[in-house]
């Protein structure tokens, strides 16, 4: 038998697999589940109410049909709203991801410093405070009003992803002149470090941040605990939920498999 650690990780869609993959870093040894509430994507476009009820459902079923050591929350949307309800109904460690705003204020030279994230990120008290506590002295540009998630996600399971569409959520910051333009962009939605390489050619000079290395080094202090669960198996198996059902379904089990999954 096998003594293992076993972390459920939850986004709206594949798009958390970028926090994955640096937690997997720094934690090979864990044994993975991933439940993709893709049914109910995109959730940057869903009120707190809905997001937080959603949220709840799932998780909790998913918490009552296996154990887990940790779950990681690999959602800024549903992190910065739906954490104090999961930790208060929830007794494992839980792992938010929230916009690295306090990183990329201390790494801007020019004091101008970009959000861009979900609209419902965008809009939160959580976020605010996050600007407020940590980049009081920057100026911030949020851009939320074009969900670049959905962009993400076709390119995560087909492949395909239009230049044009990446330049027109990036607008704000394209038509600033080169002055005012944040030299900082923070990318403050799981999905987004996806389209990296695009946002780059758009804004080769402005450097980009997700939170996913935080999380990973996070992930791996939490799991180093003497008091966290551990479980024995046979054999270490990561596996892919989702819940609903799929369109592209060849090329996501395809995306499945290549991180790993049974
Ligand atoms: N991946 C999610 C985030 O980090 C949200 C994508 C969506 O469902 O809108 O915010």
């Amino acid at each position: 038998m096998l003594k293992i650690k076993r972390v459920l990780f939850f986004d709206s869609g594949v798009g958390g697999l970028s926090v994955y993959k640096e937690v997997q870093q720094f934690n090979p040894e864990i044994e993975t589940y991933f439940l993709f509430d893709n049914a109910f994507f995109p959730y940057g476009e869903k009120s707190d109410e809905v997001l937080i009820s959603r949220i709840d459902e799932v998780v909790t079923k998913a918490l009552s049909r296996f154990e887990f050591s940790a779950l990681v929350v690999a959602c800024n949307t549903a992190s910065t709203i739906a954490l104090p309800m999961l930790r208060k109904k929830h007794t494992l460690p839980i792992v938010g991801v929230v916009p690295a705003v306090k990183p990329a204020a201390m790494l801007s030279q020019k004091g101008i410093i970009g959000l861009l994230a979900t609209p419902a990120t965008v809009k939160r008290q959580y976020t605010k405070r996050l600007i407020d506590d940590f980049a009081r002295d920057c100026e911030v540009i949020a851009v939320g009003d074009c969900n670049l998630a959905t962009v993400a996600e076709r390119k995560m399971i087909t492949g395909k992803v239009e230049l044009a569409e990446v330049e027109k959520c990036l607008r704000p910051f394209l038509d600033l002149p080169e002055a005012r333009q944040p030299d900082v962009i923070v990318l403050g939605c799981t999905h987004y470090p996806h389209l990296r390489e695009e946002i780059k050619t758009l804004l080769p000079k402005v450097r980009l941040i997700d939170s996913g290395e935080a999380i990973g080094r996070r992930v791996k202090w939490l799991l180093d605990a003497p008091d966290v669960s551990t479980f024995e198996v046979e054999q270490k198996v990561n596996r892919a939920f989702y819940t609903g059902v799929l369109k592209h379904e060849a090329e996501r089990q395809a995306l499945f498999k290549s991180f790993g999954f049974a």
